[in-house]
């Protein structure tokens, strides 16, 4: 018998993408989602890949009298996955409030009915914005957490001393992962980044100005200390970023965690500019990417990049995919929408 893994807001982005890897590796998905910020027919593109359709219940974490009865309709769930969150940083600097409730409830929701339930396995999605501006590059699991430039970001830090502590009161095991930043889409082009509205994340800006859906890329800022002054990043493959998930629950499931509560660094270890992202997709695709140069984005810190060494050596996952295959899945999903 298959064993059941739980992914909130599994219609999502990573979600989504995670489903499609735990399936492929054998597990049962039940993904349960509020559709606030995704589509319902993802779960059939899930399945158009797979070959299986994940069960698929609309709920949302807030509502523990639902999220009850969901886990008293499936008692034998293994472990969760949990995705589900508002994720715009500058949403969230706008609408403090529903960020902190939704974001802050739903995980203790979910703690609480995991508890009751006898689930006691809980990957969750946290984020490298838990590091601000770090002093020192790479960035390691022991760098300070700092006060998050946004309220979104605070959520993450916020929810992973809230699962630490859980963890350690009561029999939770968990792991913490911190994306650095997500980007590209599956090879098949079935599931991506569905940007509903404009989108706050450069690449699927840049592959909308690239399809001509947007006038022109802004470049917020040149003047930051950095090769080209434009700000820089560790991007990574949707891809990579689901098959680390797929390594944390299973260290769980396993028992091969080596505290109740563990945190990992996801990146490749290497940053790249703005700039080097436009160049590199121009080369990769062909097409040219109309860009200006603006003022710096409110919030935005210059640089960071991951030291991965504790995922590669603990969790045995390292990043496959290189910045060229990453563009040219974003470009191959921007250009699926299109049809
Ligand atoms: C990347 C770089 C911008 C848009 C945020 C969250 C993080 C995660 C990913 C959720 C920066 C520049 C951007 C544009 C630009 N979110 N940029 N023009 O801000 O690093 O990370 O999104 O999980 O938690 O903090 O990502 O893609 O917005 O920006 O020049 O139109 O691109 O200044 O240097 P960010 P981003």
């Amino acid at each position: 018998m298959a064993e059941k893994i739980l992914v909130t807001g599994g219609a999502g982005y990573i979600g989504s993408h995670t489903s499609v890897v735990l399936q492929e590796a054998g597990y049962e998905v039940l993904i349960i989602d509020n559709l606030s910020n995704a589509r319902a027919e993802v779960i059939d593109r899930i399945a158009e890949i797979t070959g299986k359709k994940p069960d698929f219940t609309q709920l949302d974490l807030c509502n523990s009298e639902d999220l009850h009865a969901f886990f008293d309709r499936h008692p034998d769930i293994a472990g969760a996955i949990h995705f589900a969150a508002h994720k715009s940083v500058n949403e969230s600097s706008r609408f403090p409030l529903k960020y902190y409730h939704n974001n802050l409830a739903g995980t203790i929701n979910l703690l609480q009915a995991m508890e009751r339930a006898n689930c006691h396995n809980l990957v969750f999605s946290s984020s490298c914005t838990v590091y601000g501006q770090p002093d020192q590059l790479p960035v390691s699991e022991e760098a300070p957490l700092k006060k998050a430039f946004s309220p979104y970001g605070n959520t993450k830090r916020m929810c992973e001393e809230i699962i630490r502590d859980q963890a350690e009161a009561n029999s939770l095991q968990a792991i913490a992962l911190r994306y650095f930043n997500p980007i590209g889409a599956h090879e098949s082009a079935r599931i991506g980044e569905l940007p509903l509205g404009v989108p706050n994340n450069l690449v699927p800006y840049l592959t909308q100005t690239a399809a001509g859906k947007r006038e022109s890329l802004k470049v917020f800022g040149q003047d930051y200390s950095t090769h080209d002054g434009t700000g820089i990043r560790d991007y990574i493959h949707v891809t990579d970023l689901a098959e680390a998930h797929l390594k944390a629950i299973k260290r769980l499931l396993k028992k091969e965690n080596k505290a109740s509560a563990e945190v990992f660094n996801l990146g490749t270890g290497t940053g790249y500019s703005v700039m080097d992202i436009i160049r590199t997709f121009e080369k990769v695709t062909g097409v040219r990417v109309k860009h200006e140069i603006t003022d710096r984005r409110a919030g935005d810190i210059e640089k960071v990049w991951a030291d991965p060494g504790k995922a590669n050596q603990e969790l045995g996952w390292k990043a496959r995919f290189g910045l060229d295959d990453m563009l040219r899945s974003a470009w191959k999903w921007e250009q699926s929408l299109k049809e």
